[in-house]
């Protein structure tokens, strides 16, 4: 009962999961910097530059940019609980568990909710949304940008069209692409956007970045019952994060200033180079998992979600030994599958500071070492030698370009 506890001491892991991702040691020393108070007048000019930043990595000249403070969940919460009141109908594509969500949110609103379902792997069709909504008054169209769970990347310009062509607002999950895959508020017309902390930008986990465009004021303005959630009410929580600054709730202020140091390294990096490195890097990884024998749960490249890639377990091999030696043998954290992929597939995650050249050769090389060992033959060496020859030839591509 009385059992000392230790001084804590977490054991430094590579985080090669769909998020958290590992982080900058810059990121950690901005946490380590004294607290202030939230209505601190210093703090009230951190809250501008957080904006400022915050919009930059959105692409957006958004007035409500800002973080809240929840993790990716609260995000979901906030985008389809402020646009949805009684009488609304909403569209919700899910093609995992992380759309699967905004659809079981949204149904915890007045609003009547329709899924568009595609199987976990595939990407939703925008005309089977157009099909659903055909004829009728739809408030909002959601989907996941990347479905985490799956791997899926959705091209968000089908989906605007049909949206336009409703009259809907388009709501966006970026939770797993904002800071590793392009995306740009602004161009594409995303009315409402939301992501997570813990994936590509890089911070700890526990805010959700949030943007929306004047569309969706408007659409608070003239709200004919009070938003359902008050935690999530971004009319209120503005008067915080806006000029006033009344108080709304108390932030996590160590977090934000870690948002504000990983978003300093997002734009110094430049977000066309981050996309970039993710993209390449998920090239590699994914030659190496093939020259491994091993298959690819989304079989169309065009498909595949750069942050995240799922792979298909071999058989033989089971999930979690396979997990757990990778963990205590080499410190590198993958994820299982989740809902309906439990044990199914392996969830690689190469985001923000993950995404990085080593990382992969040291999983590539570690995974071949634990499935050797578990029983399943892979050619030696071939993982790693098919990353190295992707890497070569981005390398040459680029030079010769230059
Ligand atoms: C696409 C997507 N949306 C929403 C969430 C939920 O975020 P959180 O776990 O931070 O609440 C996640 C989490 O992985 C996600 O990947």
């Amino acid at each position: 009962m009385n059992q000392p506890i230790g001084e804590l001491a977490p054991p430094t892991r590579l985080m090669l999961t769909p998020g958290p991702s590992s982080m900058d040691p810059r990121v950690y020393r901005a946490m380590a910097t004294p607290l202030v108070g939230h209505l601190d007048p210093w703090f009230r000019g951190l809250m501008d530059e957080v904006q400022i930043l915050l919009r930059q990595v959105f692409r957006t000249e958004n007035r409500i940019t800002f973080p809240i403070s929840a993790s990716g969940s609260g995000g979901i919460e906030a985008s389809v609980m402020n646009p949805l009141e009684e009488g609304d109908q909403a569209l919700i594509c899910v093609n995992g568990m992380f759309s699967d969500r905004m659809a079981v949110i949204a149904e915890r609103s007045p609003a009547k909710v329709t899924k568009i379902e595609a199987p976990y792997g595939k990407a939703v069709d925008p005309d089977d949304v157009r099909r659903a909504g055909k004829g009728k008054k739809i408030k909002i169209v959601g989907l996941a940008h990347g479905e985490t769970s799956s791997g899926v990347i959705h091209n968000l310009d089908g989906f605007r069209k049909v949206a336009d062509e409703l009259g809907a607002l388009l709501v966006v999950d970026a939770v797993a692409t904002l800071a590793g895959v392009p995306l740009n508020i602004e161009r594409q017309r995303i009315d409402i956007c939301f992501s997570g902390t813990q994936k590509a930008i890089s911070a700890p986990p526990g805010m959700s970045p949030i943007t929306v465009n004047a569309r969706v004021e408007e659409v608070l303005r003239t709200r004919k019952t009070k938003v359902q959630s008050w935690y999530f009410d971004l009319t209120t929580a503005m008067n915080y994060w806006g000029k006033e600054r009344l108080y709304h709730h108390t932030p996590p202020i160590s977090l934000i200033y870690a948002l504000r140091e990983a978003m300093r390294i997002v734009l110094e990096e430049g977000l066309e180079a981050r996309w970039e490195r993710h993209r390449q890097n998920q090239l590699a990884l994914i030659a190496g998992i093939e020259a491994m024998g091993l298959e690819l749960l989304v079989k169309n490249p065009a498909d595949r979600l750069p942050t995240v890639t799922a792979v298909m377990i071999p058989g033989g091999i089971e999930d979690t030994k396979f997990r757990n030696q990778l963990l205590d043998e080499f410190n590198i954290e993958i994820a299982g599958g989740i809902g309906a992929l439990k044990g199914k597939i392996w969830r690689i995650g190469l985001m923000g500071y993950s995404s990085q050249k080593p990382h992969v050769l040291l999983l590539l090389a570690a995974a071949e070492k634990v499935l050797l060992e578990q029983g399943y033959r892979v050619p030696a060496g071939a993982g790693v030698a098919a990353a190295i020859r992707t890497y070569t030839q981005a390398e040459t591509a680029t030079a010769v370009s230059r």
